[in-house]
């Protein structure tokens, strides 16, 4: 037996930031918060709803408080949004987010091209944020992106993660995510990281977030999987990137990842075909084709008659 499938996967759904922050077009505030209203009925218990950052960075985010204000709060689902700096938080706590994600990158060229800052900067405001948030019943998780490579750097020496890993875990931040920004990572990379970063931070604490911008994202959730994470980030959809990393594409795609699991036995405890239907609602709302590929094949269960003459 090549590994033991029989530990839950926790999937967290990230269309709705991640996936909607690169849209062209604009999503009306009201079918935002009907696409999150649907997926929190999909048995997801972590949902990235949106984002607190410059509305000129992200104009496609910039209503994000009337989001968190519209959305159907499901119990057992936790409504996270991501944060650049304390003004970020401070809008944050105040639309009743229940996490902040906090995000840096490892390239010093992405921070700085995706948050106008140094890592240092980044940090430092970190650190006002945790004394923001011991005021609010706020959870908190720090991203490094570009964990496994740069689109302006190249490859990201493992040190330097583990490094922001410690400056994370010296702040107090509940959760830490390793995020593969623009698709660079490979899976034994992923499987070395992560036995790494498993002696520093428990498999509850640690997500994953994968984009399938050269096709390996499926396969690195499972050297992931198989290294001891048991937490992902994924998209509706497979929608999904970052404005500010040339090249970026989309998240893995969670209806595919869920159907993964399901082949595999892996439990997910999220509904597959709730999703599919969901996601194969996405072309019409933002007016193109989805790379999800399992909305479009439909799943391994889903037979076809014989064509006719042929017993
Ligand atoms: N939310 C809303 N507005 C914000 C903000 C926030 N979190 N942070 C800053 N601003 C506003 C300031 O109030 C200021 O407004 P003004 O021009 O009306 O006075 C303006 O933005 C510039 O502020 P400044 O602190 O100088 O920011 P900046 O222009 O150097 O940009 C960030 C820094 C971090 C705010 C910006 O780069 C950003 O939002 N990046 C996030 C990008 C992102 O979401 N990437 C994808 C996800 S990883
Ligand atoms: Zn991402």
């Amino acid at each position: 037996m090549i590994g033991d499938y029989s530990e839950r996967l926790l999937v967290q759904e990230v269309a709705p930031r991640d996936g909607l922050q690169i849209e062209p077009s604009w999503v009306e505030t009201a079918d935002k918060i009907a696409l999150i209203d649907q997926l929190s009925l999909a048995g997801f218990s972590r949902i990235e709803a949106g984002s607190f950052v410059s509305p000129k960075a992200i104009p496609a985010l910039r209503d994000g408080a009337e989001v968190f204000a519209g959305v159907q709060r499901q119990p057992g689902v936790i409504y996270v949004a991501l944060i650049p700096n304390l003004k970020g938080a401070q809008r944050a706590v105040a639309a009743r987010a229940d996490e902040l994600n906090l995000v840096l990158s490892a390239s010093q060229s992405h921070n700085r091209a995706n948050m106008r800052m140094t890592r240092e900067q980044s940090l430092a405001g970190f650190g006002e944020i945790v004394a923001l948030a011991q005021d609010y019943p706020v959870q908190l998780n720090g991203t490094v992106a570009t964990t496994f490579g740069c689109p302006f750097e190249g490859r990201i020496d493992e040190d330097v993660v583990l490094r922001l890993i410690d400056d994370y875990q010296a702040l107090g931040l509940q959760g830490v995510t390793l995020a593969d920004t623009t698709g660079m990572a490979n899976p034994r990379q992923v499987h070395d990281l992560v036995r790494r970063v498993l002696d520093r931070v428990p498999a509850a604490a640690l997500t994953l977030h994968f984009h399938n911008t050269r096709g390996l994202g499926l396969s690195n959730v499972l050297a992931a999987y198989e290294a001891g994470a048991r937490r992902f980030d994924a998209a509706l959809g497979g929608l999904g990137g970052c404005p500010f990393a040339p090249g970026a594409s989309g998240n893995i795609c969670t209806e595919d990842l869920v159907n993964l699991c399901a082949e595999m036995g892996i439990p997910t405890g999220i509904d597959l075909e709730h999703l599919l239907r969901l996601s194969r609602t996405l072309p019409a709302l933002l007016g193109h084709e989805l790379p999800g590929q399992v909305a479009k094949a439909g799943r391994n269960c889903d037979l076809h008659p014989l064509p006719p003459g042929v017993g």
